[in-house]
């Protein structure tokens, strides 16, 4: 960053209060469009900071989370200028959050513990973008995956994908190693832990460190006592032993190097496209929260693939005409 002039605040391992005082020496630097990944930035430009909000034309954010964040204070009248979610481009969520969480989230694992995965009952809280890829991909690696939902669309996709779908009540109890991916808080907590084998692994590549409620283990057990870089013991009154990688942060980014550069520059290169867009546009769109446009997520698609040196079909014009017209019949 320092070699392209770019003014960076971040150090590894930063505690909250140094978190927010490197959002707050971002926003020292009066940003005209906001480029968020978990929405603390356009927060607590909208609480704390709002004397710069004259200086913002527009916002765009990279993650589940933050979306939903800023779509509730949209719908709260809260929200003071256009913000267009990343995370929901195809070229976004179907490949960041499956296979560059899928893949690297077990890489975390792996890195943090050594552990075998093969015939281990591996759990995996919530099935959305991100839940498949872990379960895909600790599935191919011979685990037994089993999937927690909370929403029966996806628990039946879960379970048509070959998994075992149960309440996490009843996950604890054979799990081994527990992977929570839902954005939501507290996922697994003391009834669970209370119930959990000798030995499990407990991992978060969701939301920040909120998945797994480590202020429930910690009153609960004795610890934490280091194992390895990123790996943490909690001994239970009884014996039995939690172990948590990474301090319930994002195991692929505390234990392993995140994303691979080849997913992440589909996700980067969609930030790039809308903050030109939003610098053209911002004025013209409603304070709300808006998709990426179509035309930047499909030429996204077609750099990629030309990338891969992959070559596709294109429709003849007689398809062209079967597809559009409603007169030709079967
Ligand atoms: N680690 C990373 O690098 C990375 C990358 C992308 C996204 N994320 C984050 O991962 C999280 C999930 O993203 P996603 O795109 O898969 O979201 P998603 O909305 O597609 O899926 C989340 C799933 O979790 C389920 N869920 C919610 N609460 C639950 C609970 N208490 N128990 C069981 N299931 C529950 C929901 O029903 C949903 O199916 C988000 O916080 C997102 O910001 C992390």
């Amino acid at each position: 960053m320092a070699e392209y002039g770019i003014s960076t605040f971040s150090i590894c391992g930063e505690d909250r209060d140094t978190y927010y005082g490197h959002v707050n020496s971002l926003l020292d630097m009066k940003p005209t469009i906001t480029m968020d990944d978990g929405a603390d930035v356009v927060s607590t430009l909208h609480t704390e900071r709002t004397e710069l909000l004259e200086y913002v034309k527009g916002g765009s954010e990279e993650t589940t989370t933050g979306v939903i964040r800023l779509r509730s204070m949209a719908e709260g009248g809260d929200l003071r200028y256009p913000i267009i979610a990343v995370n929901d481009a195809m070229t976004k969520h179907l490949f960041d959050n499956r296979f560059g969480t899928g893949q690297s989230t077990v890489d975390g694992i792996i890195r943090a513990t050594n552990v075998l995965i093969a015939g281990k009952q591996f759990v995996v809280g919530g099935f959305g973008m991100c839940g498949r890829g872990v379960a895909m991909r600790a599935d191919g690696m011979g685990a037994n995956v089993i999937v927690c939902e909370v929403d029966p669309l996806r628990a039946l996709e879960a379970a048509m994908e070959g998994y075992r779908v149960l309440p996490m009540a009843e996950a604890a109890q054979v799990g081994d190693i527990f992977v929570t991916v839902t954005g939501d808080t507290s996922v697994i907590r003391a009834e669970h832990m209370e119930q959990m084998k000798d030995g499990v692994m407990l991992a978060n590549a969701g939301h920040f460190d909120v998945e797994v409620d480590l202020e429930d283990l910690a009153a609960m057990a004795d610890g934490p006592r280091q194992i390895r870089d990123s790996l943490q013991e909690y001994t239970l009154s009884d014996g039995r032993r939690i172990y948590v990688l990474g301090e319930g942060r994002l195991v692929n980014l505390a234990a392993a190097e995140g994303h691979p550069a080849s997913v992440m520059d589909m996700s980067f290169a969609n930030q790039a496209l809308c903050s030109e867009y939003l610098t053209q546009n911002a004025g013209e769109m409603d304070v709300n929260v808006h998709t990426v446009p179509e035309a930047i997520d499909r030429e996204i698609a077609r750099l990629k693939l030309a990338a891969m040196g992959i070559e596709i079909d294109e429709l003849t014009q007689q398809q062209i005409d079967y597809l559009s017209g409603w007169r030709l019949g079967t």
